[in-house]
């Protein structure tokens, strides 16, 4: 009797092999599982068994009697689960909102200045970040001397007195100029680096936006022009603005330019310390030392220069007031933008 329920076990093992649909299915428990299937049959069987034997023999047919069962189960239940049509979500609930990444702010106002520049006639030049002496000081007019070039302000890299990290956008001109001739018209983004505390105001790495001009007959008014358009568009109904005589070593005239404080309005207020102004680029017509240090006839051409801070100008646009928040990545922060 044992023998007889091993083989049955076999052979039902290879049957449920077999099925592969719902008929087979239906076939296996006719065959099987109802009153005169072959299971009902073996168990008919246990009354001729020796009293003895019976415990055993009734074990093993419970045990194979529930193998049947619960395969025929899990099959049925696999192909209930196939056939299964009806909709899995309801589509009248209410949508959940995922949160949705967006442009860092400082990468979105960037953007936007790229843009105003572009619909200007200016292409987009990037530079490196290591830079030489040469391109970030010499070939800028800067003074042997100049205080920038001390250690105080500028990350030098260790065991090589040439190269540092450029402090400022504007060894993108030298680069510019080197590989071309005039017209050129260009501006360069990027990232700098200054040996500074880091403060509400200031970062010891940052972003800079450079812009070169260079034609014939370029004048002064024409960077005026470039600059007010750009403010204009950048900064929306800018009240009033203005520019002051300033220093730089690669440009002569120099000029710092000033709009009307964004949120007083020129009242003053903490934000512009009570001036009414708010600085927001540096300019100037190139130096002729610096165009004849890069091969251009400074008889012949003249150009402009500017440049401001990105972070800065993103403070300005976002009124964000504490600069290292730029950089925290808090996305109570950045969600806002
Ligand atoms: N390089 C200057 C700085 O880092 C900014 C600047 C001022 C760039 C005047 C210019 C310019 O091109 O004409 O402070």
């Amino acid at each position: 009797m044992i023998e007889k329920i091993i083989s049955l076990k076999a052979i039902i093992t290879e049957d449920l092999k077999l099925i592969k649909d719902v008929k087979s299915l239906e076939d296996f428990r006719l065959k099987y599982l109802v009153k005169k299937g072959e299971l009902t049959a073996l168990f008919e069987n246990l009354k001729s068994v020796p009293n003895e034997q019976k415990k055993d023999v009734g074990r093993e047919l419970n045990l194979l009697k529930q193998f049947v069962e619960s395969e025929f189960k899990n099959l049925k239940e696999g192909f209930e689960l196939a056939e299964d049509t009806s909709p899995t979500i309801d589509l009248t609930l209410p949508g959940r909102n995922n949160f949705k990444g967006s442009k860092h702010p400082v990468e979105q106002v960037l953007d936007k200045i790229i843009e105003i520049f572009v619909n200007m006639g200016f292409d987009v030049a990037e530079g490196r970040e290591i830079e030489d002496n040469y391109h970030n000081f010499d070939a800028l007019n800067f003074a042997p001397n100049h205080p920038a070039r001390d250690m105080q302000d500028t990350f030098f890299i260790k065991g090589n007195d040439d190269l540092l990290f450029r402090t400022h956008t504007s060894p993108v001109q030298v680069r510019v100029m080197e590989n071309m001739q005039p017209p050129i018209r260009t501006i360069m983004p990027g990232r700098v680096y200054r040996n500074e505390s880091i403060s509400a105001r200031s970062l010891a790495e940052f972003h800079q936006v450079e812009g070169l001009y260079i034609d014939k007959n370029v004048t002064f008014a024409e960077l005026k022009g470039t600059m007010v358009t750009f403010a204009k568009k950048m900064y929306g109904d800018v009240l009033k603005y203005r520019f002051r005589a300033s220093y730089f070593p690669f440009t002569e005239p120099s000029a710092e330019m000033d709009i009307t404080c964004y949120l007083c309005k020129g009242q003053g207020c903490r934000v512009c310390k009570y001036s009414g102004w708010l600085e927001i680029a540096g300019c100037g017509m190139v130096h002729p030392n610096v165009l004849k240090m890069s091969n251009i006839d400074p008889d012949i051409y003249s150009g402009y220069a500017f440049g401001f801070g990105l972070e800065r100008t993103t403070l300005l646009n976002t009124g964000i007031n504490d600069i290292r928040a730029l950089y925290e990545n808090d996305v109570k922060v950045l969600k806002q933008f």
